[in-house]
């Protein structure tokens, strides 16, 4: 039917009827909000290129935590800022290293949150990079090991889902035998499955202070030109054990999104990175744009493509939005 008989706009008339035929509905159960953790106490560090995001410490994490779980959201992903960083990461292990600290305090001060982890070497390596490097370039399977370490790290913590961001080969396989041998069944994998190598990472690497110190991460995440090549990394992924897929960064990549949804029935994260949530802040602080309506928009747009989580700097105040 042509117009004048087809009228698109008499379902448009009232914010009744809008809610009535709106096929995308955000809801606070749908963020996972990323918490930069460091050591000590009563630390809070807010970060410049972030507005309203701070590096914490464990105790004021849990009291992040806490605010964020009274607004509805009800799961964080962890990523550690470590004492002191060397060649192979070894404070990635540490039982009693800032993310560990923040597992067990937001554990007990928030029981019913869901607590994920990132699981990367880059944030506890002197050079910045993912993983083992050996005359300038990052070595698969020997990183391997080393994941795994720290994702056991992060279990006997109490950690609930490990999410490994490396983009190593084969490391959800390997990640999950070395939980099972342990006895961590039951701790889930989210895996960054289709993580390129993007721009938009820029103001996480200065909460991480992880910035490579050479070259940079195009040998081991993906190309921005490339769409099947990341149908082939969620595929691997699930064939290896992944009980959640990502794809990573979510706002320029919406046709991953999209595609991924539609190649797996396992759940699909994606993954609103630093400088997606930075670039509205600051159009927003020029008065661009309208913060609140870009922060709304930006989120349905990622959840139309076809996400059933969203990971976010936004999530306490998008569901402070969503009242
Ligand atoms: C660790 C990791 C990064 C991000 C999440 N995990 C940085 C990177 O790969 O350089 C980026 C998150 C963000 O920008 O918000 N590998």
């Amino acid at each position: 039917m042509a117009f004048p008989e087809s009228r698109p706009r008499r379902l448009r008339k009232t914010e009744a009827l809008r809610a009535l035929v709106r096929e995308t509905i955000l809801t606070p159960a749908d963020f996972i909000w990323p918490l930069f953790v460091v050591p000590g106490t009563h630390v809070e560090q807010p970060i410049k290129s972030m507005p309203g995001q701070s590096r914490w410490s464990a105790d004021r994490a849990a009291d992040e935590a806490r605010r964020a779980w009274d607004l509805g959201v009800k799961a964080v992903i962890l990523f550690g800022i470590p004492e002191a960083k060397d060649a192979t990461g070894s404070h990635a292990f540490k039982k009693d290293g800032p993310v560990p600290e923040t597992i067990r305090a937001i554990a007990k001060a928030v029981p019913g949150m869901v607590i994920m982890t990132d699981v990367c070497m880059c944030e506890y390596t002197d050079h910045g990079h993912c993983g083992v490097v050996e005359k300038g370039e990052v070595l698969n399977d020997p990183t391997l090991e080393l994941l795994a370490k720290e994702a056991l790290t992060h279990a006997r913590a109490g950690a609930h889902v490990v999410a490994p961001s490396d983009m190593m080969d084969g490391r959800v396989g390997f990640i999950r035998e070395q939980l099972d041998e342990e006895g961590f069944e039951d701790v889930a994998i989210m895996a960054y499955s289709a993580k390129y190598a993007s721009a938009f990472y820029g103001p996480f690497r200065d909460a991480a202070d992880s910035a490579p110190a050479f070259g940079d991460r195009r040998s081991y995440q993906m190309d921005p030109a490339n769409f099947n090549e990341a149908l082939r990394e969620a595929l691997l992924d699930e064939e290896e054990g992944a009980d959640i897929v990502m794809v990573k960064p979510a706002g320029p990549y919406l046709d991953i999104v999209r595609a991924v949804r539609e190649q797996t029935d396992l759940p699909l994260a994606a993954y609103q990175v630093s400088g997606e949530y930075a670039m509205i802040h600051a159009a927003a602080e020029r008065g661009w744009l309208d913060l609140d309506r870009a922060t709304l928009e930006s989120l349905v747009g990622i959840k139309r493509a076809g996400a059933d989580m969203i990971l976010t700097y936004f999530a306490p105040r998008a569901c402070e939005l969503l009242k």
